[in-house]
């Protein structure tokens, strides 16, 4: 396996420390001239070892992937859909699909010998970097965007002992200059999904929804945020079908919140490029207006005959609680605005649809409690209790 630019084509060997093409600076990509090999063992991420760049024996693990595929058909009913399955990622050890990613790449900043690793992030990057890094003996430094992180995310990077700096701006900012450190300083290892490894680990998302349901989905929903998981699950896909393992490819469709899509607004001619100033909404984690792998998503989208598309933050609320009371699955604002798209569109869909949540509820709690739920009160009494149940 190699390194390749997805412009020019340049090739690197896996162990150059780059983050994007010496010669043109676009994205990069892990390539394979060998054959696919389906020799696969085990369950999670290091099933798929034979499709990795990174070495399964000395896998820096906390028993990452094989989260459940959940047959939502009371869900699937109301929107009128043949079959819908949630791929819930919030399953995963930190909380979220970022672990897919984080186990590769950390594995591979092991073996190339770097003392300390580094991300910008919205909050889940961050949790996931703070324990693999853990786990590996590496330090951990972390920039995130001042006051906009979820609860839940924040306390995941402290107690795993991260470095944390809060910067006076958004995620871009912050990608920016995690970017510029790691680049100019060889001892910090940049692990945000600019970094290919990463999304190595991600497409196994796509590896085992394949297993599952014996052939690709008709259509795969998924958030949109820095546009990394777009490009992995695609990724993944092509490679199963290269490898003779499914016929079909699915179609991508990246859902974004109405105040922070870049992307969606570029795909419909309303700006030039996909990037914005000041995006905005409830679902932090996808709080970003200068995606990163723009240029890996839109061909996602473009080969799929897929789209981009936006929700607004009310409807991402609203299909938040609509999935957790309807199938019990909880799962963080920016992982509803699938579930948003889908109940605003009610797309006709004759094949199953797969609508991926990619992180935990639990990891954002107060988006549920501004809402001023309902609680009653009682004496702690039978009298009291049968009054206010009304029983
Ligand atoms: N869903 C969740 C829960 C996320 O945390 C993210 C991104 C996305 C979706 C979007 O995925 O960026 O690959 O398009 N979170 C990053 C972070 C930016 O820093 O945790 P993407």
């Amino acid at each position: 396996m190699t390194q390749q630019c997805i412009q020019c084509k340049a090739r690197y060997p896996l162990t150059q420390v780059l983050y994007t093409c010496a010669a043109c600076n676009d994205l990069l990509e892990i390539i394979s001239d060998a054959p696919a090999r389906n020799d696969f063992g085990g369950a999670g991420v290091w099933r798929y070892a034979p499709l990795l760049p990174a070495d399964s024996r000395r896998a820096v693990t906390l028993g990452e992937g094989a989260t459940g595929l959940h047959r939502c058909d009371r869900l699937a009913a109301e929107l009128g859909l043949a079959a819908l399955h949630v791929k819930n990622e919030g399953e995963n050890p930190t909380g979220s699909f970022k672990d897919r990613g984080m186990t590769v790449g950390m594995t591979h900043a092991r073996t190339l010998g770097v003392q300390s690793v580094a991300c910008a992030s919205t909050g889940n990057t961050s949790a996931a970097l703070a324990a693999y890094a853990a786990r590996a003996g590496l330090r951990a430094v972390v920039l995130i965007p001042g006051g906009k992180v979820a609860l839940g995310k924040l306390a995941q990077a402290i107690v795993h002992n991260a470095r944390i700096v809060q910067i006076n701006g958004n995620f871009d900012d912050a990608m920016r200059l995690v970017h510029e450190l790691s680049s100019s300083n060889a001892g910090v290892y940049l692990l945000n999904s600019i970094n290919p490894f990463r999304l190595e680990g991600q497409k196994t998302a796509a590896f085992e929804i394949c297993e599952a349901l014996g052939d690709a989905p008709e259509t795969l929903v998924l958030p949109l945020g820095n546009a990394g998981n777009i490009s992995a699950y695609w990724k993944g896909f092509r490679e199963f079908r290269a490898a003779g393992l499914i016929k079909r490819l699915p179609r991508m469709i990246g859902v974004q919140a109405a105040g922070a899509a870049p992307i969606a607004e570029f795909l419909r001619g309303q700006r030039t490029d996909c990037r914005m100033d000041d995006p905005n909404t409830i679902a932090t984690a996808i709080r970003i207006g200068a995606p990163v792998s723009w240029k890996k998503a839109l061909a996602a989208i473009r080969d799929s005959g897929g789209d981009a598309v936006t929700v607004t933050d009310d409807e991402i609320l609203a299909a938040q609680r609509k999935l957790a009371a309807t199938e019990g699955l909880f799962v963080e604002p920016s992982s509803a605005a699938p579930i948003a798209w889908l109940l605003r569109e009610k797309p006709q869909i004759a094949g199953p649809v797969v609508a991926v949540a990619t992180g935990n509820g639990l990891k954002d709690p107060d988006a549920v409690l501004s809402a001023k739920p309902v609680l009653l009160q009682s004496e702690a009494t039978m009298d009291g209790l049968r009054r206010v149940l009304e029983l």
